[in-house]
């Protein structure tokens, strides 16, 4: 095995048929590369994790919302060495009422699968925090000396880049990163009427290792808002810029001094007042109109 991959073709595990399925040469190969005992998937789908460990005679516990396991809401029925995760991807391809009928889960298992079916997250922050919990529960779930393998995609709405595997938790060590070629995917056959669209064409496997269990590191990814004008790394060259940019109006002096007055800008130097004035009459990317000033390039 090689930090990228390619499997053109899947092998007679699983279902094609079942949107999002992974190839089960992948498993194969990561039963042989890592000499894994036994596997185990929680979110197996349509069940290529499992069939690879028939095939390959590994023990495993295979478990779905489709067979009546909702990992949001339900214990994790062991403590197993080594899991295969393939979480949906967002929003992008819906499973429950769309790859099973959620009629048929209400009737054998007395629960509704559209509730906590990740794919019917309301959002990418509240797919996000779903897929988290699930995380850190499986890491949690997971032996010492374990390891957990990741396989999850970006994608790409409205010209912004959902990237599962920059949001992802990711508790203990981590120990590779391995890019997948896709195959035959449904967006394969789209043509993009975007010209600076950039196809996505891989995805990630993330392999991560327990080698602690009650003291972990853990990297978890969190998104905040910045202000500029509290930015110590920016410069006043910077700060008044992105004032005006956000600004409809050519700015007068007051007017500046109005928007930058309070944040940790000012407050780091006493005299800000002289050197927004500098700032403006030293750099060319500013313009003075009257009393007025605006962006050179505006
Ligand atoms: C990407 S698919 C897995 C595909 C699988 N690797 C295969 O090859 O067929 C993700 C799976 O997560 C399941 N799922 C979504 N939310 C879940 C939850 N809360 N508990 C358990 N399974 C869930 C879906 O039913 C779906 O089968």
């Amino acid at each position: 095995m090689k930090s990228v991959v390619s499997y053109p073709d899947r092998g007679k595990f699983g279902k094609s048929s079942y949107r999002g399925n992974c190839s089960g040469r992948l498993i194969q190969d990561l039963i042989e590369q890592y000499k894994l005992d036994s596997l185990s998937d929680y979110m197996v789908g349509s069940g290529t994790t499992e069939d690879v460990c028939r095939a390959m005679n590994i023990p495993g516990t295979f478990l779905d919302l489709n067979r009546g396991f909702d990992m949001m809401t339900m214990d994790i029925p062991e403590r197993a060495e080594n899991l295969f995760w393939h979480p949906p991807y967002g929003s992008m391809i819906v499973y429950s009422d769309h790859m099973y009928s959620a009629k048929d889960i209400i009737s054998r298992y007395g629960f509704d699968p559209r509730v906590n079916d990740l794919s019917r997250a309301k959002d990418w922050d509240d797919f996000v925090r779903k897929m988290n919990y699930c995380c850190l529960k499986q890491y949690a779930s997971l032996e010492k000396g374990g390891r957990m393998f990741v396989l999850m995609g970006d994608w790409k709405k409205n010209g912004v880049l959902h990237s599962m595997l920059c949001d992802i938790a990711k508790p203990g060590t981590l120990e590779q990163i391995i890019i997948k070629m896709q195959h035959n995917c449904v967006s394969d056959q789209r043509t993009y009427g975007s010209n600076n669209f950039v196809p996505i064409v891989h995805e990630y496997l993330m392999v991560l290792r327990k080698d602690a269990a009650v003291i972990i590191p853990i990297c978890l990814p969190t998104k905040r808002k910045m202000d500029m004008r509290d930015s110590l790394s920016a410069t006043w060259r910077d700060v008044v810029a992105a004032v005006m940019e956000d600004s409809r109006k050519p700015l007068t002096l007051t007017d500046i001094y109005e928007q930058v007055s309070g944040h940790k800008k000012c407050k780091a130097n006493p005299n800000w007042r002289a050197k927004v004035r500098q700032t403006l009459y030293i750099n060319n990317v500013f313009k003075r109109s009257g009393d007025a000033w605006t962006l050179a390039a505006a």
